[in-house]
């Protein structure tokens, strides 16, 4: 009885009565994140940092194993400062979007440059260093220096869109929403009221399915007193991915050696390690024409089956040739040692080699 009578109030909008209910079931709920300090007490700006660049556009769960593995490495600002680029993009191998890691490193180098090793305190400051976007700047202000500053992620647009049934469709609504965000962000606790609506969003919100029943929020939720809550977000349709081809060959030395190349510092997966291909492009090559990007000269086999690997911009299907050949090759003209090298099948964990090259790799070497 008392839920039915509650339904039929007039719903106020969110507000502060609103954002006190988030923090205490924050303070209950909470997950239990290695970035995240004690509760009430600061946490070091570089691990928050840290942290919210790698969970730009991947998961919680993914980034743990690199986060740890990471401040393990270079506890410190200034050790990551003190890296080689290689190294940084080797530990990174593995969690995509490798600008982000380049970025990573050119920032750890700005803040000890150009600020003596202390991150600055205010979204703007932070918001001109290398890599760091309005969403970063707003998340290390609130999270690391308590400031009243608004992040807005996929969780946070999706619970904000929808305690206010918001109808617009994004990504034309992101302003007005990150306006509604800001509207509930209190002065003191933003960073924590960050993360308890990302936190929200992630066990509770959830896209298809939220947990009304169970969410703090719910008697001043629009979005579920109008039953439209799994409806909202509104997104207009994405463009359709092209896909690209290409034809990779994988040369496996006798002594167990691999033949890599390492790609342009600019571009897609820029500075990483990749198995030599040809051009990539809207359909695959003859046969003959792919064999004019072969790194050495020799007999290739083609490997049954293609390596498909979705990227934000376009899908890329590789077919693969390989070949043994021995230690005494040597590399085609274009293929010199500064692009090219010979790595160690032990080596290849460590190296700095994307996702799509360690599937071509595992592709190519599956009954080797
Ligand atoms: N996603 C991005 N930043 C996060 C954080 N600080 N906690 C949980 N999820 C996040
Ligand atoms: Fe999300 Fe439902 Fe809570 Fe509204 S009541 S915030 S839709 S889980």
């Amino acid at each position: 009885m008392k839920d039915v009578a509650r339904r039929q109030l007039p719903l106020r909008p969110a507000g502060p009565d609103t954002v006190a209910a988030l923090l205490d079931w924050y303070d209950r709920e909470r997950r239990d994140l290695p970035w995240r300090g004690k509760r009430g007490k600061r946490i070091d700006p570089y691990r928050v940092w840290l942290s919210e660049i790698m969970l730009q556009q991947t998961t919680v769960k993914a980034v743990i194993p690199f986060y740890e593995r990471f401040l393990q490495r270079w506890p410190t600002v200034e050790a990551l400062s003190a890296a080689e680029p290689e190294d940084v993009l080797s530990l990174w191998a593995g969690l995509g979007y490798y600008s982000r890691a380049r970025n990573l490193h050119k920032c750890a180098k700005a803040v000890v440059s150009e600020h003596g090793g202390r991150f600055p305190k205010t979204e703007d400051e932070l918001g001109s260093l290398p890599g760091i976007g309005p969403y970063t700047a707003a998340a290390v202000a609130a999270i690391a220096f308590g400031a009243p500053a608004t992040p807005v992620d996929g969780n946070i647009e999706r619970v904000v869109s929808r305690l206010f049934a918001f109808r617009q469709p994004l990504p034309g609504a992101k302003r007005e929403i990150k306006r509604l965000a800001a509207s509930l962000t209190p002065q003191r606790r933003a960073g924590d009221f960050a993360q308890a609506m990302m936190d929200l969003g992630a066990t509770v919100c959830t896209p298809k399915r939220p947990s009304c029943l169970m969410c703090p929020l719910q008697q001043d939720c629009h979005a579920h007193a109008l039953g439209i809550e799994a409806q909202l977000p509104v997104k207009l349709a994405k463009a359709h991915r092209p896909v690209r081809y290409g034809t990779a060959f994988l040369a496996l030395r006798e002594d167990g050696h691999v033949l890599l190349r390492k790609r342009p510092e600019a571009g897609l997966l820029g500075g990483m390690l990749e198995v030599p291909s040809c051009e990539w492009g809207d359909d695959w090559l003859p046969l003959d024409q792919a064999l004019a990007a072969q790194p050495v000269k020799t007999e290739w086999w083609s490997v049954p089956g293609v390596v498909s690997h979705t990227f934000t911009h376009f899908r890329l299907e590789l077919m693969v040739l390989r070949a043994i050949v021995p230690v005494s090759t040597s590399l085609t003209f274009w293929a010199t040692p500064d692009q090219c090298r010979w790595v160690a099948r032990r080596d290849l964990g460590g190296a700095a080699l994307p996702s799509v090259m360690r599937k071509v790799i595992a592709h190519a070497l599956k009954e080797h």
